[in-house]
């Protein structure tokens, strides 16, 4: 409540002081309005060329692209990309957004998820629409980030922004007859095009993927600084590496650490455009992630594909691997290592308060006696308190808990998975009399969302989060190699 209060307060006085003039840490942004920049839908950084006013019929329709690129039109549809503005989960925690800040987030989250309808000042906001509110676009901005989005960017005012990185929508678009990509040679009977070196870079993504809080400057969101100190940064290869090409291709980039372009036989080949030349590498438009939920929640068409790439995605991500070391008592200790094979950044990324990566294990013996059992979810759907969970903890700015964006002021746990790094989860058992062998599984689940956080925003049985095993680990051990119990002691369900 207080950093509601505080937040509302901040952005009545930027108001009449004018636009983003505020507090210390937007004095990077004074710099810039000397410069003659502004940014008139602060806090989002989003804005048009030259400060040009725009309407949504500046930007084309994903439709008249489809005619001369039906490839990357049928992978940008089912994407979140194309989904971005209607998500409905999305769209309530933004209406919980602005109506708790008195709508002065309202810009900031629509910055990424319409930029259109920012830029155009045309997204209209109906406290009636879904079960918190929901919110409408004209035309184009409905189709949040579009091919004519990205494909008219023409610049980065990321040096302007309050911490000197790409994010918060820090992106310059030029709408109008110049498409921009990277093919460098390549002519259309349509439309112009220029090549442009941004596209080619992480730092292009970075403006949409990296989220401060406009008031603390708090990193809530950042896939792009994880990336940046990765190994896959040092050997050049970006997000458009992994994530505009089939995960087959994606794995093969994270194995061999090489560009798809230098993957022997990448198969990549084809047209970018009817009545182009052939090219040796076209890159998908599909943009999978770990989604596996909201397009077929929303009933996009096509989005059981976009599931199956997912999960195949969030399946050949991480490994799993068992150390066992005696213990205290009687007891053994066991160490299910989990690493990160093939995520260029952390796992899970982006929304690390929200996503869910959690253990869960058991230890049964020879004779089906359970010793140990954790992270096992409960008849509601719910992952149990004592999981050992691969998240981030976001607290507010008085250290209590929320997985609000506008509340979050810091972590107060950090346990996300480094990329090619690893991180452990402990447990104790103790190995009952007569035992001969024993059995771990282990398991690495993945939910979008908690149950109870999807309850709270689409309203309780509307969506059951489907639970996705990223990786399974099952190892039989000889007993009798283990500490055995201490006289008297029974086996028992030890919970970590
Ligand atoms: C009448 C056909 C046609 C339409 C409609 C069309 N394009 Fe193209 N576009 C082409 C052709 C042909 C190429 C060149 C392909 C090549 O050289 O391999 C091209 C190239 C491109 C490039 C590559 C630029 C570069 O040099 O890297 C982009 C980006 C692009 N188009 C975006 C769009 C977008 C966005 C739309 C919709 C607003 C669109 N196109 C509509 C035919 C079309
Ligand atoms: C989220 C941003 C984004 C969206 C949305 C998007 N593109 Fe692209 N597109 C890119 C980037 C980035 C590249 C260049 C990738 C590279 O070179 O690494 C690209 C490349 C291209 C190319 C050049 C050929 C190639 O494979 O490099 C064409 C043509 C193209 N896109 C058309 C489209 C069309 C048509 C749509 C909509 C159906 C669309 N794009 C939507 C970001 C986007
Ligand atoms: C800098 C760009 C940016 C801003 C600003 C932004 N978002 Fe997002 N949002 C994203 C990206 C990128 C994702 C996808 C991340 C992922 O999948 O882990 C996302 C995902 C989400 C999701 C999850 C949707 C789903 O279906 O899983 C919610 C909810 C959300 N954002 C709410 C908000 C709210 C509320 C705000 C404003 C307070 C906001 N976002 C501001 C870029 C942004
Ligand atoms: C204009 C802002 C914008 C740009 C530029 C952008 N994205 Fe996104 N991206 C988003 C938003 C917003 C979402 C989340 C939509 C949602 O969940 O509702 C998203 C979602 C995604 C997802 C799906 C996440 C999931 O949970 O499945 C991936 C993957 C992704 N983006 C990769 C990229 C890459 C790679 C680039 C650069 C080539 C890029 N994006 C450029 C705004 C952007
Ligand atoms: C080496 C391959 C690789 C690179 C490089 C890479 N990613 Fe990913 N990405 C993955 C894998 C694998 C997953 C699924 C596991 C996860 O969620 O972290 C993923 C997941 C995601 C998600 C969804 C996270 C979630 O669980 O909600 C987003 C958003 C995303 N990536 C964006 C990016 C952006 C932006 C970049 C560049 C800054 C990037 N990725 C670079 C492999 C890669």
């Amino acid at each position: 409540m207080t950093t509601k209060r505080t937040l509302t307060r901040w952005w009545l006085a930027a108001g009449v002081v004018g636009a983003f003039l505020t507090g210390s840490v937007f004095a990077a942004n004074t710099a810039l309005a000397d410069e003659g920049m502004a940014f008139p839908h602060y806090p989002s950084y989003i804005t048009a060329k030259d400060g040009r006013s725009v309407a949504p019929g500046d930007w084309m329709n994903a439709q008249v692209c489809a005619g001369c690129h039906p490839r990357q039109a049928a992978g940008w549809r089912t994407s979140m990309h194309a989904n971005s503005f209607r998500d409905i989960v999305f769209q309530e925690e933004w209406a919980l957004g602005v109506r708790a800040t008195d709508g002065a987030v309202q810009n900031l989250c629509g910055g990424c998820h319409s930029p259109v309808g920012v830029l155009t000042g045309t997204i209209q906001f109906d406290p009636e629409m879904g079960n918190h509110g929901g919110f409408t676009a004209m035309g184009v901005g409905n189709d949040g980030v579009f091919c004519d989005v990205c494909h008219t960017v023409s610049g980065s005012s990321w040096r302007y922004t309050s911490n000197a990185e790409p994010g918060n929508a820090s992106l310059i678009l030029d709408p109008g007859p110049v498409k921009r990509a990277t093919l460098g040679d390549s002519k259309s009977p349509f439309h112009e095009t220029a090549y442009s070196d941004l596209h080619s870079r992480a730092s292009f993504c970075a403006n949409c993927h990296n989220i401060f809080h406009p008031e603390h400057g708090f990193p809530i969101e950042y896939t792009y600084d994880e990336w940046k100190m990765s190994p896959y940064a040092h050997r050049g290869i970006q997000c458009q590496d992994c994530h505009m090409v089939p995960v087959a291709t994606a794995m093969r980039v994270a194995d061999e650490m090489k560009r798809p372009h230098d993957l022997a036989d990448h198969g990549l080949g084809g047209f970018a455009g009817m009545g182009g030349p052939m090219r040796d590498l076209v890159h998908d438009h599909g943009f999978v992630g770990g989604n596996s939920v909201v397009a077929e929640a929303m009933g996009v068409p096509g989005a059981e594909a976009v599931r199956a790439e997912a999960i195949k995605r969030l399946q050949n991500a991480a490994d799993l691997d068992f150390e066992l070391f005696p213990g205290k008592g009687g007891a053994n200790l066991l160490k299910v290592k989990v690493t990160n094979t093939r995520a260029g950044h952390h796992l899970p990324t982006s929304l690390t308060f929200i996503r869910q990566v959690w253990l869960e294990v058991e230890v049964v013996d020879d004779q089906g006696r359970l010793m140990l059992s954790s992270g096992k979810l409960d008849e509601g759907n719910n992952i149990p308190g004592e999981a050992v969970k691969f998240i981030n903890t976001s607290v507010d700015s008085e250290g209590r808990p929320t997985v609000d964006p506008w509340e979050v002021a810091g972590f107060s746990h950090v346990n996300t998975i480094p990329p090619k790094g690893h991180r452990h989860g402990a447990y104790a058992f103790v190995i009952p009399d007569g035992a001969q062998t024993f059995t771990i599984t282990a398991r690495l689940n993945y939910q979008s969302y908690t149950q109870e956080l999807t309850d709270y925003l689409l309203g309780e049985g509307v969506l059951t989060v489907p639970t996705i095993m990223m990786e399974e680990l099952v190892q039989t051990f000889d007993a009798n190699t283990m500490k055995r119990a201490d006289v008297g002691q029974d086996a028992r369900v030890v919970q970590r």
